[in-house]
Order: structure tokens, then sequence, then C-alpha cells
């Protein structure tokens, strides 16, 4: 499997994705317009590539890159975010990356694999530490960030929604 930036081409399997994904997303990994619209498509895809690409404009719009997870057959099979500079509101919540597989494809091994990726992705923009940040009933995440050497620091509360999360550092060597 591979991590493709997302560019305007969608390869196989993307619509599917983001239908299951939807609007809301899911354990605070956000969801996109096109969940609700599929014509909006195309559309997301430019901003993807507009966010990824455009110098960043003021501490609330940070760049973020986007990614498909790809299977070895080339169907993209999950989704993962990445913020090389992360702001205050980052820094609460969010951290330097995200990640999401679609359930028919969870269990193979893509979401270990994928932070793995996103991992190289931020040792090589110089970030050699990560934050992620992980919904405190999310046990299938925690137990990942866990496997993977996650160190947590503490364990807060979101002043919106009022559920608690925990945040993690990992290393990227
Ligand atoms: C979290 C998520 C990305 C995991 O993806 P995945 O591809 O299923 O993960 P993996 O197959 O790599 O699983 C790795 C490890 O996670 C743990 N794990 C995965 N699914 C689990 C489950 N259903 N129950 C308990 N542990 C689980 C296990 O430790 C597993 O290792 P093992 O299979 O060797 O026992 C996926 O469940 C998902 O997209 N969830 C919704 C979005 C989300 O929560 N994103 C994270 C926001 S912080």
């Amino acid at each position: 499997m591979k991590l493709q930036a997302i560019s305007t081409k969608a390869p196989p399997g993307s619509l599917e994705l983001l239908t299951a994904l939807g609007e809301e997303g899911e354990n605070g990994f956000g969801g996109t317009p096109v969940g609700s619209d599929p014509e909006k498509l195309d559309d997301w895809l430019d901003y993807c590539v507009h966010i990824a690409t455009s110098p960043p404009l003021s501490d609330d719009f940070v760049r973020q890159t986007n990614y498909w997870i790809i299977d070895n057959m080339g169907f993209v099979v999950g989704l993962v975010r990445i913020f090389p500079r992360i702001n205050k509101a980052l820094i609460n919540k969010g951290g330097h990356f995200g990640y999401y597989v679609v359930p028919a494809h969870r269990r193979k091994g893509y979401g270990k694999a994928a932070i793995r990726l996103a991992l190289d992705k931020l040792r090589a923009k110089g970030v050699k530490q990560a934050l992620v940040t992980v919904d405190s009933h999310n046990t299938v995440s925690l137990s990942l960030v866990k496997a993977l050497g996650g160190a947590m620091e503490d364990e807060r509360i979101d002043d919106e929604t009022g559920q608690a999360f925990c945040r993690f550092w990992l290393g990227t060597d």
C-alpha cells in the first residue's frame, strides 16, 4: 500500500470512501461536503490541492495535505491528513495528523501502516515529534497509537462537545 497526495484526479474507490465517511466524519476525523453530495467531488479535490500548496494565510489557515491510502490494486481504502505546522488550536486538539480506513477494509493493517507512512512524511518536513489526539472512547485508535509507541501527555475535554480526548506524542524516527 502507499499514500498518494490528493490531486484533481480521483482514483477508484474515492467516492465510496467519501460517501462512507459522510459529512460528519467519524471519531473526530472530519467528513467532507462530498459525503452528502457526490457532485461536489471535483470542488473538494480542487480545495485539497489548494490547501496543500497555497501559502498559509493566517494562524487559522495552516497548510494541510490529504493523502489517499491506496491498496496494492490501486484502490482507495483510506484517507490521511497531515498538518506539518500546527497552530494553537491543533496543539490542543487535532495534532499533526489524522487517519480513516473504510469500514470494509479495517483490521487488515492499513491503519497501522498508514500511520507509519504519515510519520515518515512528517519527518521529511522536519517534524521530530508528532502529536495525535484520540477521543477517549475510541478504543481501537487508542490501542493502535499505543502499539506504535505513542506517549500520552494528557487527557483533555473538548470545550464544544464536552467529550474527553487523549493527546499522544510519537517520534518520527
Ligand atoms: C482507527 C482505524 C483507522 C484503524 O484502522 P485499521 O486499518 O482497522 O487498523 P489496523 O488494521 O492497522 O489495526 C491495527 C491495530 O489496531 C487495533 N485494532 C484495530 N481494530 C481493532 C478493533 N476492532 N478492536 C480492537 N483493536 C483493534 C489492534 O491493536 C490492531 O492490531 P492487530 O490487528 O495486530 O491486533 C479505523 O478503525 C478507523 O478508520 N476508524 C474511524 C476513524 C478513526 O477513529 N480515526 C482515528 C481518529 S484519532
